[in-house]
C-alpha cells in the first residue's frame, strides 16, 4: 500500500539535492523503510502520530534544541515508554550517522 509512495518519495529525495552516493549506507531508504510510518517521508509525522507527541523534526526550534550526539542516541536507545523503539539492533552504526545526517537536512517546508 504505501510501498509506491515510499518509493516515489526515495526516489523524489534522491533527485532533489542531496547526492545519492553508492557506497554509503543509504540512509532514504533506511528512513523509508525504518522511519517513514511514525515520521513522515520527510520529517512530518501523520496526524494519528503527531497527536501521540512525535516532534515535527523539520522544526527549526526542535533542530536547536537538540544536538547529533543525542538524535544519535535516540535512534539507537529509542526512547522509554514510547513507540520510538531502538534501532541498534536492526541498523548498523553507518546506517544510524547517515540517518542523523538526513534527520539534520529536515528543513521547514517553504
Ligand atoms: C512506531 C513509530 C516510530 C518509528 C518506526 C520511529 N519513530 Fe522516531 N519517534 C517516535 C515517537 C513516538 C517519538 C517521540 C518520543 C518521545 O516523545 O520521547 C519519536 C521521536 C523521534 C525523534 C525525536 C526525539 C527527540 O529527542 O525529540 C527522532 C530524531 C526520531 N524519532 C528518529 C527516528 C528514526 C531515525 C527512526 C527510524 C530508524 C524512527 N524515529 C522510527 C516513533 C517512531
Amino acid at each position: 500500500m504505501t510501498s509506491f509512495r515510499t518509493l516515489a518519495a526515495v526516489a523524489a529525495l534522491c533527485a532533489l539535492a542531496l547526492p545519492c552516493p553508492a557506497a554509503e549506507p543509504d540512509a532514504r531508504v533506511a528512513w523509508a523503510t525504518h522511519c517513514a510510518t511514525c515520521h513522515g517521508s520527510k520529517g512530518k509525522a501523520p496526524a494519528r502520530y503527531a497527536a501521540q507527541g512525535v516532534p515535527d523534526l523539520n522544526d527549526a526550534d526542535w533542530q536547536s534544541m537538540r544536538t547529533d550526539k543525542q538524535i544519535r542516541a535516540l535512534i539507537a536507545d529509542g526512547s522509554k515508554g514510547t513507540q520510538m523503539e531502538p534501532f541498534k539492533a536492526r541498523l548498523t552504526a553507518a546506517e544510524i550517522d547517515a540517518l542523523v545526517k538526513l534527520v539534520r537536512s529536515f528543513k521547514p517546508a517553504k
